[in-house]
């Protein structure tokens, strides 16, 4: 699997497993079958009430620790130093591991100062709780303000990318900065997947609408995690390697509106 490196110094997988929404058996299924496909990062929130799935998943399945990546996240409400520390040890406690690769700021909430925060990521940081530590859904102003507190590298930026949704001014200052962007809903859902340029392309390709999506962000050097319940959609978003877009597709899908 195609890596990037974080300015953590960790290597990040370019595809992985997105489980908003994936709850219970269907969870526990859909990460079974992902990590049988060879998928091995997986994103996850305190939020998403999933974090027990995914750790029987990984148990029943026997999956090496070493060569996973695991991201997940302190939620809105806890962004205060005692519950970021409260919620990486249940984090850890439900998915039944030592530490997760990344955590990350899930949502900024403006009622708790971010230098407090970057206290609490520290701490987890420093008892190797977390490998890296970064921010989700932060605009750049943010990211200045995080950027001046963190007092820690911020590996990663998740933020919402997709063709028809973008967040260039964003995916710029990441890429100027040293964070690395995470694309979450890559696949607008399943909704960005109609567009007539998106589908003429994959025809072009032979390939899905899916893939050119993933592929369009992936060659703009961002991860992709597009969640997927189905063993098809888990095989067929994993063929976003080994062929390009042209500069002309790429421009094409630039100019897809929202
Ligand atoms: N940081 C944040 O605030 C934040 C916010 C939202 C999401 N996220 C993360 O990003 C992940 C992905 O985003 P998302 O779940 O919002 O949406 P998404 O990945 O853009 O889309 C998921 C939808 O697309 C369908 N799909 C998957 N593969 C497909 C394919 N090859 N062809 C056609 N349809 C396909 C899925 O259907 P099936 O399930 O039927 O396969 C599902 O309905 C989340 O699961 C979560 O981990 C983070």
């Amino acid at each position: 699997m195609q890596t990037v490196k974080l300015v953590s110094g960790h290597e990040m997988p370019v595809l992985g497993l997105g489980t908003w929404d994936l709850r219970g058996a269907g969870c526990k299924q859909a990460v079974r079958e992902a990590l049988g496909l060879g998928y091995t990062h997986i994103d996850t929130a305190w939020m998403y009430k999933n974090h027990r799935e995914i750790g029987d998943a990984l148990q029943e399945a026997g999956a090496d620790r070493a060569g996973l990546f695991i991201t997940s996240k302190v939620w809105n409400t806890h962004l205060h130093y005692d519950g970021v520390l409260e919620q990486a040890e249940e984090t850890l406690r439900d998915l039944r591991t030592g530490y997760v690769d990344l955590f990350l700021i899930h949502w900024p909430n403006e009622a708790t100062p971010l230098a407090e925060t970057f206290r609490g990521l520290r701490r987890v940081l420093g008892e190797g709780k977390a490998r890296s530590i970064g921010v989700s859904n932060f605009s750049v102003s943010l990211l200045e303000e995080a950027e001046r507190v963190a007092q820690a590298p911020i590996s990663v930026n998740q933020i919402k990318y997709h063709p028809g949704a973008e967040q260039r001014d964003v995916l710029r200052w990441c890429q100027d900065h040293g964070v690395s962007v995470t694309a979450y809903s890559p696949l607008g859902k399943g909704r960005a997947l109609q567009d007539s340029a998106l589908t003429g392309i994959a025809r072009r390709h032979g390939k899905t609408p899916a893939q050119v999506a993933l592929r369009w962000l992936v060659q703009k050097g961002m991860v992709v995690i597009p969640k997927a319940s189905s063993k098809a959609h888990l095989e067929e978003n994993m063929d976003v390697f080994g062929w390009a877009l042209g500069p002309e597709e790429m421009a094409q899908i630039d100019a897809v509106e929202g």
